[in-house]
């Protein structure tokens, strides 16, 4: 049984990462910035950098304007490629979900696309651009990492931590290796990370998630999911985790890439109510319920991930850069009604008030 600890102590976690506060910025793909991540890292936490869909000059051009932004400890993020992605689909399958799509493209005034050659960049070319780039911490979502991607990773100094959404992802990559293990409960805004069993099978809250991990595994567990305040870190840390991942109250600041429009509706009362949907990309995830997922879910012909992914995102930004909340992405969980502060260092602020 883990002992309580003050969040401003260092610990084992603080000390395996070199930083002052056991507090992690959860990644964002597609919304994260280089000004929210470097904020993080440099108030004491792990800001971290979501790079879902970057090629190896993308991760190269962001891990570049990151030492610009700061000197201290970042962590990278990459989605594990699990064998449930679907690689292509037959071009006739490819049009019947266009078709499904096209009155959002019409909306917006943009084409259908073009069947494109992939969906996502080769993980291998993003793993070698990761670990090139050199971040103290490289994490990971929806599976384990190869043993030898863990390998080169520590050969270059590089930590490396895992994503669990039940006990047996946890103990899986502990075996495979990490040095921590993030604890997401179902709370969490943005994708389940869940990879040995369905996501709809793996949805355990935060606080009946963390203490089976941090019995289940010996390295330090980080807590994820409905975590927003003081009250939220005390728990995690009472519940036996080492550190703290927060994502929704980060999202809200000013230093995110979320648009103005977004992250008011994240201060709103419209965000009390989220929903888990597989519409936007095919893959289960949490956000605030709009026009597009109600028209999505009421279609009922949702293309497998990454294909739904690539497809809606050749209009959500475009919604997101006309504030059209209608149109775009509003992941979200389901602790944005406790969010009070605008800026980073007032959420981390906040986060450490408890110690
Ligand atoms: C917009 C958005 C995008 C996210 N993208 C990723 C991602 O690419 N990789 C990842 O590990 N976690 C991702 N997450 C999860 C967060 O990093 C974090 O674990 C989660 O938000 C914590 O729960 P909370 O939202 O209740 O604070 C995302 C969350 C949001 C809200």
């Amino acid at each position: 049984m883990t002992a309580i600890q003050s969040p401003s102590a260092s610990n084992r976690f603080t000390s395996l990462l070199n930083i002052d506060v056991p507090v992690v910025l959860g990644p964002f793909g597609g919304v994260s910035s280089v000004a929210l991540t470097a904020a993080v890292s440099e108030g004491g936490g792990l800001g971290s950098f979501g790079l879902y869909g970057f090629d190896g000059g993308a991760i190269r051009k962001t891990a570049a304007d990151l030492r610009a932004a700061t000197g201290k400890p970042f962590a990278l993020n990459l989605w594990v490629p699990n064998g449930s992605e679907t690689a292509s689909v037959p071009p006739e399958d490819f049009a019947r979900y266009s078709a499904v799509l096209k009155p959002y493209f019409d909306e917006l005034g943009l084409p259908l696309p073009d069947m494109p050659p992939r969906y996502m960049p080769e993980f291998g070319e993003q793993v070698e651009a990761t670990l090139e780039a050199g971040p103290a911490v490289v994490s990971f979502v929806f599976g384990v990492p190869a043993p030898e991607v863990v390998e080169e990773a520590h050969r270059r100094g590089i930590k490396v931590v895992g994503t669990a959404t039940s006990v047996a992802e946890a103990v899986a990559l502990e075996a495979g290796g990490v040095d921590a293990v993030v604890a997401s409960g179902m709370e969490s805004g943005g994708h389940r990370v869940s990879f040995l069993k369905p996501a709809e099978e793996s949805l355990v809250g935060t606080v009946a998630l963390v203490p089976q991990v941090a019995d289940a595994v010996s390295v330090p567990v980080i807590a994820a999911g409905g975590i927003a305040d003081r009250r939220g870190v005390a728990a995690a840390l009472a519940l036996g985790a080492d550190a703290v991942q927060v994502g929704t109250a980060f999202l809200a600041t000013r230093e995110s890439a979320a648009v103005p429009a977004y992250r008011d509706l994240l201060h709103s009362p419209a965000a009390a109510h989220t929903v888990l949907t597989r519409t936007l990309s095919g893959r289960l995830a949490r956000g605030i319920p709009n026009r597009l997922i109600a028209g999505l879910e009421e279609a009922g012909t949702i293309a497998p991930f990454p294909v739904q992914n690539w497809l809606t995102g050749r209009f959500r930004p475009q919604a997101a850069t006309q504030g059209n909340t209608d149109l775009m992405s509003l992941w979200a969980g389901q602790s944005a009604p406790l969010l009070r502060h605008h800026t980073a260092a007032e959420v981390l602020a906040e986060l450490l008030a408890g110690a």
